[in-house]
């Protein structure tokens, strides 16, 4: 093959897989839930990080899960919150599906939950724009984006007791 062919189809091929990659992401209000609460795709299309996900676990500035759950080895984290259970053997407990779901919207799982909905950007009270005194208006960005979803999802299921 020519060498310009070869470096067309290249372009060609790296300008598809990024449409692919855009088409794959679900979008949060198209995010369809099992009667259980599960959801069964990944959000982002692709596979999620599990060391990208134990740092966001942790970062009080993104998941912040840490504010409320504890894992026993995290001796990491500076503070480990009780308000929600300890998250040892969260990967035994539930399939990804379920976990996916319990990040995402924690209320399709447990219906009077505190948890913060991660990935919900409608529907919902949420208090105002940054420091403005204007409250937010819809849609408002989600809290976690949906490849952060995965990752902590794919950390979750590392956590087998
Ligand atoms: C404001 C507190 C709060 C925050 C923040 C929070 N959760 Fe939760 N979470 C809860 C509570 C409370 C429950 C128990 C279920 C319920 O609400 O009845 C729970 C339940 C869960 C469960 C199921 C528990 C089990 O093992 O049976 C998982 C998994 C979970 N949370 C993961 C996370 C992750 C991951 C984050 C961060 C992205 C997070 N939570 C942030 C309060 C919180």
């Amino acid at each position: 093959m020519p060498r310009q062919a070869v470096v067309s189809a290249v372009a060609v091929f790296a300008a598809l897989a990024l449409t692919w990659g855009a088409a794959a992401e679900i979008a949060s209000q198209d995010v369809i839930f099992a009667d259980d609460g599960s959801i069964a795709q990944s959000l982002s299309g692709q596979a999620g990080d599990a060391e990208q996900g134990a740092r966001i676990y942790a970062d009080k500035s993104s998941g912040n899960c840490v504010a409320c759950h504890a894992i026993a080895d995290r001796t990491d984290a500076e503070f480990q919150g009780t308000i929600g259970p300890a998250l040892d053997g969260a990967g035994d407990r539930w399939a990804v599906a379920q976990l996916r779901g319990i990040v995402a919207d924690a209320k399709q799982t447990f219906p009077e939950s505190m948890m913060p909905s991660l990935y919900k950007t409608s529907g919902y009270v949420r208090p105002g724009d940054g420091f403005t005194g204007k409250s937010g208006t819809e849609p408002l960005p989600t809290l976690l984006s949906a490849q952060q979803i995965e990752d902590v999802v794919a950390y979750l299921a590392t956590l087998k007791e």
